[in-house]
């Protein structure tokens, strides 16, 4: 069994009670800062462990906390992104649902190592149940002493906030989050200035991802040291994944860094291997902003290394032949996907949630959601193919946030590597009309497609 971090105590009765996770050695991280580390100390610890963020971008954690602004005098706030929101993605839930004092303790530690009194959470609205669970346990923790004045007898204290949003995927994006944190809409902020200069109220703030906050209590208990030892190369630790798609064992589950796609997705500790024995067709392996797979890129990289799970190895061979490790939202697709519908829902998807404050976006997903529609129900031509690569590029690095990136990539390298199906759907629009259609992949031939249609 793989090494777990976050998830080690998730089968003990009663976790989500402060009881129990204490019994289970929670809490002690928040002693052991408080009382014999300086907040320098805990940010060189996170340094240490390499941590990077976990909430997409994979950004590390220390070097982003040591940016804040420590000479201005306005407050420092600590803002934990908990909107998931990004298709494919459900373990922040996970892990706030079943251990919520794991991101309490890891709010206390890391307000305290960024010198930050008043710290929030900001939780998707479609996570309404959660909300409940996490004021409890919040509720619990200033019963305790563990939130609120002089946190155990000491000199630092700190007020902890939940904030619901309204169900919009842009409040995910750290600037239009700390927007809708201050009650305007989520709309996302030019940046520079970064938030750790100006970010909300104008002030000194960090964003990050609730399993990053949720792995400093247990890189304070172990040391930085160690968890760097967990893993390959830059990526350090362990990883939450939320597997999804047509695999026999979708879940959550904790990896360490650098297990292989091909162990991740065919092994029974994992994902249990493709559902009714079917044959594998793609992957999207980091929520739905990343490129998609084809078959043949999954378990190898294009120099024929075995693909691990590790922010360089997935993205090894850039957007050609490559993706990225992103929030961990594994989306395994068996051969009886159709990666024009996909890719189409996708564009639907990011039409509907793009902010409409920048024109290549607004204008831009509209465009291309509205070519796939014709596509996918047999009205295309065989330029729109062209039309949408075209579209994306357009879109792509040409916007204040990265949503527009994440409407262009899913997009043009569905293109990139299943381009004969998006032409078949031109080529043949009664055989794709019925709801049936399926292709193989990779695409072998247009004859063989035939065959099958
Ligand atoms: C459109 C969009 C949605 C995002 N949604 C989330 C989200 O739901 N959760 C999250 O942690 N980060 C999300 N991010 C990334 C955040 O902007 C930010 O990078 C992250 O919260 C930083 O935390 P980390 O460094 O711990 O990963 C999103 C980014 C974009 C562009």
């Amino acid at each position: 069994m793989a090494r777990k971090i976050l998830l080690e105590h998730l089968n003990v009765p009663g976790i989500e009670t402060l009881e129990v996770f204490r019994k289970m050695g929670g809490y002690q991280a928040v002693e052991k800062v408080l009382k014999t580390m300086s907040p320098d100390d805990v940010t060189e610890e996170v340094k240490k462990s390499g941590l990077r963020g976990r909430g997409g971008a994979g950004f590390p954690a220390g070097m982003k906390w040591s940016f804040i602004d420590k000479k201005s005098e306005k407050p420092r706030y600590l803002v934990c992104n908990a909107d998931e929101s990004e298709p494919g993605t459900f373990k922040d839930r996970y892990l706030m649902e079943k251990i919520p004092h794991s991101l309490i303790e890891g709010m206390i530690v890391s307000s305290y190592a960024l010198g930050a009194k008043t710290s929030y959470i900001y939780i998707r609205g479609e996570y309404f149940y959660v909300l409940r669970i996490l004021e409890k346990a919040i509720a619990e923790a200033y019963e305790a002493g563990f939130l609120g004045k002089n946190i155990l007898g000491t000199d630092y204290s700190l007020d902890l906030h939940v904030q619901i949003g309204a169900g919009a995927y842009i409040c995910g994006e750290e600037t239009a989050l700390l927007e809708s944190l201050e009650g305007k809409r989520g709309n996302p902020r030019m940046k520079p200035p970064f938030p750790a200069i100006s970010g909300l109220y104008a002030s000194p703030t960090v964003v990050n991802n609730v399993e990053t906050i949720a792995a400093v209590p247990h890189i304070v208990n172990m040391t930085g040291d160690e968890y760097a030892k967990i893993g390959v190369g830059r990526s350090t630790g362990t990883k939450l994944i939320s597997a999804s798609g047509h695999i026999n064992k979708p879940g959550v589950y904790e990896i360490e860094m650098g297990l292989p796609v091909e162990e991740f997705i065919y092994s029974d500790e994992y994902c249990g291997g493709i559902k009714n024995g079917k044959r594998l067709k793609a992957l999207i392996a980091g929520g739905s902003s990343v490129p998609i797979l084809p078959e043949h890129l999954i378990t190898k990289t294009a120099n024929g290394d075995a693909r691990l799970m590790t922010y360089e190895s997935l993205s090894d061979g850039g957007f050609v032949s490559g993706t990225m490790l992103g929030s961990g939202g594994f989306i395994v697709m068996d051969e009886t996907t159709c990666i024009v519908r996909n890719t189409w829902t996708l564009a639907r998807f990011y039409h509907h949630e793009s902010c409409g404050q920048c024109s290549p976006c607004r204008e831009g997903t509209g465009w291309m959601e509205k070519v796939l529609h014709r596509i996918e129900n047999g009205h295309g031509k065989m330029s729109d193919v062209d039309l949408l690569v075209d579209i994306a590029k357009k879109i792509e690095g040409n916007t204040i946030c990265p949503l527009g990136d994440a409407a262009a990539w899913p997009i043009a390298s569905a293109i990139r590597h299943f381009r004969e199906e998006f032409e078949y759907h031109v080529k043949y629009p009664e055989k794709v009309k019925d709801p049936k259609h399926f292709f193989y992949a990779p695409f072998v031939s247009e004859k063989m497609n035939a065959s099958i249609a």
